[in-house]
């Protein structure tokens, strides 16, 4: 199959669908979004466009509205942005915001995120935040020359490069690194140090063979994904910026397995999710080797009492063991603001082999649409 993008032909090359290609794209296309925008030490300002700095020199809080995985990106820029920034971050579905009465504080900067540019409720919101009086307006997306694209005051193109797969993976992975580069140049002016800039930005110039790295526990995957074949429900849960990425693994494995999955942040489990959990129920969790690791595995200890099965992407020091109601997958330790981006990947692979497995069809999933464009 191949498929006209503008006037580029895309092809799926030796890959059997196009979901698995894009997922395998990402150590590229994040060097690709990389490429230009970051020195050694610091990101480049004007990547932003030569008017940024005087909006962001003004810039006193984010509010962010996005649809489905765009969504969750921004969900995990909300905890960069208030942790390392200081800078307060509202994140909304584009649906809800558009049809509600909202209030706008003062220097509030209007992100959206999309990889199509053309989400109907997204640009409806944008529209609409033009009357009311946000600073400016700044799009993350991925196709130049969109509607988002053309009608935002600030364009930062994400690079991925086109993407067919119905469930988007490397618009993902690109929406995280751009918001880290948005998050740091926001953030130096306010709480943000040159030092902390210079180790994120280190740490990024690593993200691309770190990538390579995780990408290639592929057979680990596949494995792990046998389990869940013939299961009808799932749990997926993270902690602090590991639980947006929980909610994307989920929507992942509905979309294209059509597995009920479900994502929690793994402190809400006693609050209700555990009333379902039987030897039935595959639980996910992401545990990366973090100060919120401790607290992540006596949520787990929960899960396995009332006979859980987990399914552990875990920190290779992080302390889990394969045995009879637990899988691990490890993964190299990576530094902290680089998690969401790596842990993202083997919950793709997971969700593409267990949709390859139950035979849906993985690139065009029933019901779905790569890009709504109407209500
Ligand atoms: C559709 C696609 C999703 C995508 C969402 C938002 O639902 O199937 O993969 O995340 O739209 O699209 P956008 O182009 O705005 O990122």
């Amino acid at each position: 199959t191949k498929i006209a993008e503008a006037d580029e032909v895309v092809d799926k090359g030796h890959y059997r669908h196009f979901m698995q290609k894009e997922i395998f794209e990402q150590a590229r296309v994040i060097g690709n979004t990389l490429q230009g925008r970051i020195g050694q030490h610091k990101v480049l300002e004007q990547v932003f466009g030569t008017s940024a700095a005087d909006i962001f020199d003004q810039v006193q809080r984010v509010q962010i509205i996005a649809c489905g995985t765009s969504y969750h990106s921004g969900l995990v820029c909300k905890y960069w942005l208030e942790d390392w920034a200081g800078i307060p971050c509202d994140i909304e579905v584009a649906s809800e915001y558009r049809y509600r009465k909202v209030v706008v504080s003062p220097g509030t900067l209007f992100v959206t995120i999309s990889q199509s540019g053309e989400t109907a409720d997204t640009l409806a919101a944008l529209r609409l935040a033009k009357e009311l009086n946000y600073l400016a307006s700044l799009t993350i997306c991925n196709v130049p020359n969109s509607s988002l694209a053309r009608e935002s005051d600030l364009v930062f193109m994400t690079q991925a490069g086109p993407e067919i797969g119905v469930a988007s993976t490397k618009a993902f992975t690109t929406q995280l690194v751009s918001l880290q580069l948005l998050t740091i140049v926001l953030g130096r002016r306010h709480q943000l140090s040159a030092e902390r800039e210079a180790e994120l930005v280190e740490a990024l110039h690593s993200l691309p063979s770190l990538c390579e790295e995780v990408l290639s526990l592929d057979p680990e995957v596949l494995e792990m994904s046998e389990h869940f074949s013939e299961k009808h429900h799932s749990l997926f849960l993270g902690r602090g910026p590991q639980y947006p990425v929980a909610m994307e693994g989920a929507l992942k494995l509905k979309e294209i397995s059509y597995i009920h999955a479900e994502s929690y942040p793994a402190g809400e489990l006693k609050h209700g999710p555990l009333a379902l959990v039987d030897s039935d129920m595959p639980i996910v969790a992401v545990a990366p080797n973090n100060d919120l690791l401790e607290k992540l595995k006596s949520n787990l200890e929960e899960v396995q009492a009332r006979g859980g099965m987990l399914f552990v992407f875990a920190d290779k020091d992080a302390g889990f063991k394969n045995n009879g109601s637990t899988k691990v997958i490890n993964l190299p330790h990576v530094p902290a603001s680089l998690e969401p981006i790596i842990y993202t990947l083997p919950l793709q692979q997971l969700s593409y082999h267990v949709a390859v497995l139950k035979g849906t069809d993985v690139d065009q999933p029933r019901n779905l649409a790569k890009s709504v464009t109407v209500e």
